[in-house]
């Protein structure tokens, strides 16, 4: 099993944007790659054991003694394949199928008869993770699921539901009021991020101490993180949490079942799985969850606010059948409010900006061309059903100049 998915090609990324394409492409045609930059420590590119090299946007002699082929952004879906299979003579076999027996073969291998937990947010990458581990140690896994008070309607319930009935042992912490309490009265995006991220950190920790027995930690870190986080080049707009800030407390060995994996293959993975649709194709959603999403300070009334008219919009971009088509669809909520009038009474209510984009990574992204009668029953309903909204906008930003969230 190990050699189907291990004949390796190493592309090797210059710090172009297209290098993760490439990458894509790769694996497209069947061929499992991994990526380094150019200026990873040579014994680490040279340690690779892999079958043929793809530099992408430059080149430099590291003395390959396998073939190699050069890139630059001219590169066409042919030039690859012609490399593997002509060149390199590759057997493509690489498919999330096989991927995803020789994981739960490598987890039983590294956890053995070991107790592992894991962090489980309802995101596509750690439910995945969890099925994954689950298959592979049963019992010996322990999901823990954190409500911050964050999180969007039924969300928590949507998870102890679909986890539960898999028959995985899950932990629900309710710490909305902790995480509300330290958050009273931040409007700075930066500071809310660091606040939660801290926080989910020691609510996380305080209940991973008590699996005494526990020698691993489970993180659904994907390839994009990985490739992200070590390219030196990449600049930080936001703080994201994603790839470190677990471990280092906890002394435990991690277990990150995804890591070599790109969102869509993780999502093949989970419906390989079983995992649910509404699961396994869920748009993103950011780690701070709402708390990026109340611009301005929050408090509980106004994510109830939030979570309801969210719903709404998604509601609707599902009956519409339009949310497989889109990256991500939510609404936000503006620190304006404005006046206007409810069963004849005057009201000083919320604002709700609607946002939806097509993106193929995060990257860059335009809005969608939502039909007008559609946002307009939209507005209608959460202005008639979410009582404490007056106004709702939809925003046309692209990225960039625009990011995706407002904060
Ligand atoms: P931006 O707003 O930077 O978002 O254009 C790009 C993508 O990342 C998501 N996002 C986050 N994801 N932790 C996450 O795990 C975060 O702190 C975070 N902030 C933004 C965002 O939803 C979009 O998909």
């Amino acid at each position: 099993m190990e050699n189907t998915v291990h004949e390796k090609i190493l592309v090797l990324d210059f710090g172009v944007p297209y290098g993760q394409l490439v990458a894509r492409k790769v694996r497209e045609l069947k061929v499992y790659c991994e990526v380094l930059p150019y200026d990873a420590d040579t014994e680490e590119i040279m340690a690779v054991d892999c079958i043929g090299v793809i530099c992408v946007g430059g080149n430099k002699d590291y003395g390959f003694k396998v073939p190699v082929l050069d890139l630059d952004e001219n590169w066409t879906e042919e030039n690859i394949k012609t490399f593997l299979y002509d060149v390199v003579k590759c057997k493509g076999t690489w498919t999330e199928g096989a991927y995803t027996a020789m994981m739960i073969n490598a987890i039983k291998n590294q956890v053995g008869d070991n107790e592992i937990v894991l962090g489980l947010s309802g995101g596509v990458d750690s439910s995945v993770c969890a099925a994954l581990i689950h298959e592979a140690v049963g019992d010996k896994l322990t999901c823990i699921f954190v409500n911050t008070g964050l999180m969007r309607k039924n969300e928590p319930q949507e998870v102890e539901r679909v986890f539960s009935t898999r028959g995985v042992k899950l932990v629900m912490i309710d710490a909305e009021k902790r995480f509300l309490d330290l958050l009273k009265g931040v409007d700075d995006p930066e500071k809310k991020r660091k606040i939660i991220g801290a926080e989910f950190i020691k609510v996380f920790e305080e209940e991973a101490k008590k699996y005494k027995n526990a020698k691993f930690l489970a993180q659904g870190t994907i390839y994009p993180d990985i490739i992200e986080s070590g390219n030196k080049h990449a600049e930080t707009i936001k703080s994201h949490h994603n790839v470190g800030g677990l471990p280092e407390h906890l002394n435990l060995e991690l277990c990150e079942p995804v890591k070599y994996l790109f969102k869509d293959e993780v999502r093949k993975v989970g419906e390989e799985l079983g995992l649910p649709h509404s699961m396994v194709w869920r748009h993103p959603f950011p780690g701070p969850g709402l708390g990026v999403r109340c611009v301005g300070a929050l408090c509980k009334e106004r994510l109830d606010i939030l979570r309801e008219a969210d719903a709404i919009f998604v509601e609707e971009i599902r009956n519409a059948g339009l949310y497989d088509d889109i990256w991500q669809a939510f609404a936000q909520l503006l620190p304006i409010k404005s006046v206007g009038a409810r069963d004849g009474k005057r009201t000083y209510n919320e604002t709700c900006v609607l946002r939806a984009i097509h993106s193929k990574d995060a990257m860059t992204a335009k809005p969608v061309k939502i039909p007008f009668e559609l946002l307009e029953k939209v507005a209608g309903r959460i202005l008639n059903e979410v009582e404490g909204i007056n106004r709702v906008l939809f925003d046309i930003s692209p990225k960039p100049p625009a990011t995706i969230e407002w904060e």
